[in-house]
């Protein structure tokens, strides 16, 4: 079969040769091409999809096939989903969106440490903006896969403007996504992550809560926490959750933090500033999904996203109390086929 001849450790190094960013859009432009060749998608699934009904849940109110997810990032405009949804991922999270389409940071912005396993990215939240998002959504309507709307504010926008930004991008993609992730985390942004601070989020919550009243349909709203928290500041955060029925947590965004790696001092200082993913997440996010499972009883919904870079990372955050986990770092390293290796441990594991 193809995927089997072409495998993903033949094509690595290929795409390891091309700048990462490149590589990214070469990727999106390939699956593009699918949508030409008859019985491509058919065939991924074929290969790619592991369906087993007892990998199914049903969390914050929607049923997903699987509890393994696509983090937010990799489809940013939503250009592919139906072909990705074909590499078996029981989600994929879109964005993030901002209100209008912006740039992002000046390249080269996105840096592979493969001695590591991490990637570092200064992106900025480069994106097509909500309404040309929410156009690319209407063409996948009749798409099988659940997806997420991850939205933020335009890097131009003050953090006191904040709230109209997530406002406007909420609105314009309410009915094209199943559940929406407000991130206020990225640290590509000057000063985004300060909306984590409890008044700048009350603003934010209590504006997308109130506006989803507005809609006939309830949709899950979820926020993305930064994974440099202290403990005091997640239990700040979580008095606004319940506060506003927030639905539940992404656990977490990229860390600025470069503690423990082996690349060179000399090629850190060069890449400077940026959010790492990656194998060095995986112990905090543990750590992380834990307390929250703990302080809020497993009542409160947990999608873990940080360091899965093996079948077993993605079993220790569901047993840490999350319920669904996503990947981004760990789709990069291992490819397209981890999803349905992670599937299989999961049903493995019992
Ligand atoms: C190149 C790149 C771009 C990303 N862009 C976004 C983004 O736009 N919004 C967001 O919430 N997270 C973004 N992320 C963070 C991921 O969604 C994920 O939370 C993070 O990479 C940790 O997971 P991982 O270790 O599995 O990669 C990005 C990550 C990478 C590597």
């Amino acid at each position: 079969m193809f995927f089997n001849l072409i495998m993903y450790t033949q094509l690595r190094p290929v795409l390891f040769w091309i700048a990462p960013e490149t590589a990214h859009r070469l990727t999106i432009e390939l699956l593009h091409l699918l949508r030409y060749i008859p019985l491509s998608k058919w065939i991924m699934r074929r290969n790619l999809s592991y369906d087993d009904p007892s990998l199914a849940c049903e969390v914050f109110g929607l049923k997903f096939k699987n509890p393994i997810g696509l983090a937010a990032g990799f489809d940013k405009n939503a250009e592919v989903l139906n072909e990705l949804s074909c590499m078996g991922f029981g989600f994929i999270e879109i964005g993030s969106v901002t209100p209008l389409a912006q740039t992002g940071n000046p390249k080269p912005r996105v840096f592979r440490l493969p001695k590591d396993k991490v990637i570092i990215n200064h992106m900025g939240i480069n994106n097509a903006g909500a309404a040309a998002v929410a156009k690319n959504l209407k063409r996948h309507s009749r798409r099988r896969v659940i997806v997420g709307g991850n939205i933020s504010k335009n890097s131009t926008t003050s953090n006191a403007a904040a709230a109209a930004d997530y406002e406007r991008a909420f609105v314009k993609l309410y009915d094209s996504v199943d559940y929406f992730v407000i991130n206020v985390s990225c640290p590509n942004v000057e000063n985004l992550r300060g909306l984590q601070d409890s008044e700048q989020l009350r603003g934010i919550v209590e504006t997308i809560t109130e506006q989803r009243k507005y809609h006939d349909t309830y949709k899950p709203v979820l926020l993305k926490l930064s994974p440099d928290l202290s403990a005091v500041q997640i239990e700040e955060v979580l008095s606004l959750v319940f506060e506003y029925g927030i639905d539940g947590l992404v656990v977490a965004n990229t860390t600025t933090k470069r503690e423990g790696l082996r690349t060179s001092p000399a090629i850190l200082s060069r890449i400077s500033s940026g959010g790492l993913s990656g194998a060095p997440l995986l112990s905090n996010t543990i750590d992380m999904v834990h307390y929250i499972a703990t302080l809020t009883k497993r009542q409160l919904p947990i999608i873990a996203s940080g360091g899965v870079m093996n079948e077993d990372d993605a079993l220790q955050l569901l047993n840490a109390g999350a319920s669904l986990v996503q990947i981004y770092t760990g789709f990069i390293y291992n490819g397209p086929g981890f999803v349905k290796r992670i599937l299989k441990r999961i049903l493995k594991s019992g």
